[in-house]
């Protein structure tokens, strides 16, 4: 367990950290959150998170509870104070305390937590032998750009994915097509080689690793588009496989128990994760 939990201005012993019951995120999931990789003692992508966290805040009409630069100070004393080398940080922030009322307070100040995980990303076999997914439909609300802290549909088909063996869920919208996964943004590479992602909308997270790794893709000159595709076309795909913060990029072999190509992790899916390891240590520049 860490040692410390930010919480609203104090750094609290992870344990006794706490906050108060009529918080709005505890009430109504009136918040968003962010979490951002760290490796080797350093935020991946920390602009391009904060970036989300403030386009969230903005269109739930949140306030910043701090300014960019505090709030990137607290990220780095709280990774210093719990001696994070590999890991990530979790900040969420709330519409604040206030007596319970659907409509929004008139005078309630944000609320920020933050905490650390460390973790291991060496030797973890869904990047070596990837892993099973299953199909459920999408039951999430019309803006899923924003990362917002009410995840229970997500929740509800990580179960169903957990329940069935599988690793994560693939959600598929009224016309059959793939939006993304329960924490991840799901990808195949067809038969000619081209990598295909959903482009971006309400429909998605705008994930971050998913902007990084099409940016390294550009630079190492992968053809790819941004379109959307059925979960038919990822059966009969070369590849397939799924990121975020904490997947990197973790290939996906299997797809409601039918093997994606050969079954194992495809080529291209592992010199993505290579590139990518790369790019978190600091190797490659640009992306
Ligand atoms: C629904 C959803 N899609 C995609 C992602 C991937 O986003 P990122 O690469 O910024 O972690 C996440 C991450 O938690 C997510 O929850």
């Amino acid at each position: 367990m860490p040692r410390y939990a930010y919480v609203n201005g104090q750094y609290l012993p992870h344990g006794r950290a706490a906050i108060h019951i009529e918080d709005r995120g505890y009430q109504f999931a009136d918040g968003i959150y962010e979490v951002v990789p760290v490796a080797a003692g350093r935020p991946v992508d920390e602009s391009q998170h904060l970036d989300r966290l403030e386009r969230s805040l903005s269109e739930l009409r949140i306030a910043m509870p701090m300014s960019r630069r505090a709030l990137e100070l607290v990220c780095h004393e709280l990774l210093r104070r719990n001696g994070i080398r590999d890991g990530l940080i979790y900040i969420q922030v709330t519409r604040g305390v206030a007596p319970r009322n659907h409509a929004f307070p008139a005078d309630a100040s944000p609320a920020l937590v933050m905490t650390t995980k460390r973790m291991n990303f060496t030797g973890q076999a869904k990047f070596t032998d990837g892993v099973s997914v299953i199909t459920v439909p999408d039951q999430r609300w019309a803006r899923r750009d924003i990362k917002t802290i009410n995840l229970l549909p997500n929740c509800l088909a990580k179960q169903t994915a957990t329940e069935a063996g599988a690793y994560e869920a693939l959600q598929v919208d009224d016309e059959g097509n793939v939006t993304e996964g329960t924490s991840s943004n799901a990808w195949i590479v067809t038969g000619n080689g081209k990598l295909i992602t959903r482009h971006l909308s309400d429909d998605i997270l705008h994930g971050v690793t998913r902007r990084t790794i099409l940016a390294i893709a550009a630079e190492e000159g992968v053809d790819f588009e941004e379109r959307p595709f059925t979960v038919a076309e990822a059966l009969a795909a070369n590849e397939a496989f799924v990121t975020s913060a904490t997947s990197f990029v973790t290939p996906v072999v299997r797809i409601d128990g039918k093997p994606v190509g050969d079954g194992v992790p495809g080529p291209l899916a592992q010199r993505l994760l290579a590139w990518y390891r790369d790019y978190m240590a600091g190797l490659r520049v640009g992306a």
